[in-house]
């Protein structure tokens, strides 16, 4: 398809990505809805996107993976300063396979395996010293043996109903094309800046 909102999210996340001033260059700004209704936003690595949808990894059991199970409803924004584009996808999501999951742990640093088996995301912590206790701990656990996915850690694919590409103008006249999604076909609006 020519006009094709995937295609072009790839296109443009592409183009994000040459010459990046950022360091972060694959950071997408998740947001999901807690059981009081308020949105919660927060960074998250993008992994992939395909047709089936938009994909970052993180603890199952973390505030946002708890409030995904209650609400399926999420977003994923991004600005990309350096080229002028922001993008609003909206739609719900899922957590991949066991399969996708592991696939993902596999490509982590060992380094990032290891912090990531040493913690339980969005619980409290005591104090900051913990931090480095409970790494060494994680550590000497594994004892630089391979280090197994925990079963509390794996991915969402957001699987959008709708995609806003903006495209950053001075003047202020920003070119917004929406698509939205229905019974799997997408139509295309511009929308008054
Ligand atoms: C640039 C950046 C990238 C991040 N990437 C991830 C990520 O891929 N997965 C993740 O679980 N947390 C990531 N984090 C941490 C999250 O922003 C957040 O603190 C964490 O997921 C806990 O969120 P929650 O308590 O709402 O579940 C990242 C933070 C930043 C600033």
């Amino acid at each position: 398809m020519v006009d094709c909102p995937i295609n072009k999210f790839k296109v443009w996340w592409q183009e994000s990505q040459i010459d990046s001033p950022l360091n972060q260059k694959s950071a997408v700004c998740v947001s999901t809805i807690d059981k009081s209704g308020f949105p919660s936003g927060r960074f998250v690595d993008l992994k992939s996107v395909s047709d089936e949808g938009f994909v970052f990894c993180t603890y199952l059991d973390s505030a946002k993976g708890k409030q995904i199970l209650h609400n399926a409803k999420s977003a994923v924004t991004i600005w990309w300063d350096h080229v002028g584009y922001q993008i609003r996808v909206i739609g719900h999501a899922e957590e991949v396979s066991e399969a996708q999951a592991d696939a993902f742990w596999e490509t982590r640093t060992r380094s990032a395996q290891l912090t990531t088996t040493a913690f339980d995301q969005s619980a409290l912590l005591e104090s900051e010293r913990l931090l480095a206790t409970r790494l060494k701990k994680a550590s000497m656990q594994f004892d630089g043996g391979p280090i197994p996915r925990p079963q509390n850690w794996g991915g969402y694919i957001v699987k959008p109903v709708s995609i806003e590409f903006l495209t950053f103008r001075e003047s202020r006249l920003h070119l917004r094309e929406l698509y939205t999604r229905t019974d799997g076909c997408w139509e295309k609006q511009l929308l008054q800046p």
